[in-house]
């Protein structure tokens, strides 16, 4: 069957019995939509970290071939793919860490809102087989529009009765990466010596960089700001538009999404000091959910930061991003309680 490696199946697990398993050091980590655009790149990288003893790679379409394939990289996770709604919860059992990229991607015209009814129904099926069978499992959740589908995640997890906010985290670091290397273009520094932080959401206008805190410290001027802002806010739609229906941003979300969920492991096993942006429950605004500068720790988000000192031009941001993220929020929820 596809969800035991071919070594585990012919042969037993004597021999391999501690490795099959996946050792006992080690993260276990599921990935939802593993054989998409995001998915197969996204479990690839992840075979690659050594914090990860076991990958479970569910889909409902053509894991096998994405699990066969992976599991000949030598590298230490042992991978198993899982395939089809009835082995959901099979992929899911014990799992340290789950990330979901499963779901429908833009086309040229759409905004991440028109994936809302495909995408929420999801998220919804996968959040109820969290809360089953992992509901202590650290969440990162990739499938748009997040702004939305956190907050459906959330009500799933309290209807089941798991929900705990500091596991719940939506993916916006795809906005920081891409923030980190048009910042470093305009300075000319190289990327990984710049940090922006990137608060709001992960759509449009709710995309707030705060280039007034950019590290190292810099200024710029108004026509770079706007520039720099509209450019952040509006990669994903570059990428959709150059893909001319070919999908949404993957081999970069994939890259993003690992940078991510590493700093979530590395925070599971006690590191100190790790600090990302994410989209999660909140109280840095009136909006149950924003995205800002959170620690992560054992339990997942520790310490929610807050956002610092903003200029106007930033202030102004913030209330057109608060304004959309609302509605973004209430759809949400609304959906989960229709
Ligand atoms: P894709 O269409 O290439 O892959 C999606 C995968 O999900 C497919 O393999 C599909 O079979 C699978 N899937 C569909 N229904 C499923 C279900 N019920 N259970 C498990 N798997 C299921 O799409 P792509 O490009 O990988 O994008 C995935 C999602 O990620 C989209 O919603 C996209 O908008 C979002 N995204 C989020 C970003 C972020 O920054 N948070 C950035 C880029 C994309």
């Amino acid at each position: 069957p596809s969800n035991h490696s071919q070594t585990e199946g012919l042969l037993g697990l004597e021999r391999g019995n501690c490795r099959a398993k996946g050792g006992s050091t080690g993260f276990k980590v599921a990935i939802l939509g593993a054989a998409g655009g995001i998915g197969q790149p996204l479990a690839m990288l992840m075979k690659m970290n050594p914090l990860v003893s076991v990958l479970h790679l569910y889909d409902v379409v053509n894991t096998p071939g994405v699990t066969a394939d992976i599991s000949h990289m030598d590298t230490g996770a042992v991978v198993r793919g899982f395939l089809g709604q009835q082995q959901l919860e099979e992929a899911l059992i014990g799992m340290d860490l789950v990330i979901i990229p499963a779901g429908v991607p833009r086309k040229p015209g759409m905004t991440r809102d028109d994936l809302f009814n495909i995408n929420a129904g999801i998220v919804m099926t996968l959040c109820e087989g969290i809360a089953k069978c992992c509901p202590k499992a650290i969440v990162n959740l990739i499938s748009n529009p997040v702004n939305s589908t956190v907050p459906i995640a959330a009500e799933v997890f309290k209807k089941a009765g798991t929900f705990d906010p500091k596991r719940l985290l939506g993916v916006t670091m795809l906005d920081v990466v891409r923030a980190n290397t048009f910042v470093a273009e305009v300075l000319g520094l190289e990327p990984r010596e710049v940090d922006v932080p990137v608060v709001g959401g992960h759509a449009g206008v709710t995309i707030l960089p705060l280039l007034s805190q950019v590290k190292p410290p810099c200024s710029f001027t108004q026509k770079e700001i706007d520039y720099l802002t509209d450019r952040i806010q509006n990669g994903g739609t570059q990428v959709v538009e150059a893909k001319a229906g070919a999908g949404s941003a993957t081999l970069s979300m994939a890259y993003a999404a690992v940078k991510f969920a590493d700093a979530c492991l590395r925070g599971l096993r006690g590191d100190a000091g790790i600090v990302e942006c994410a989209y999660v429950a909140s109280h840095v605004t009136e909006l149950p959910f924003f995205a800002s500068k959170v620690r992560l720790g054992r339990s997942g988000v520790e310490e929610i930061q807050p956002l610092g000192p903003l200029n106007e031009y930033e202030r102004v941001g913030l209330e057109k991003a608060k304004k959309e993220l609302a509605g973004s929020i209430q759809k949400g929820i609304s959906f989960f309680n229709k």
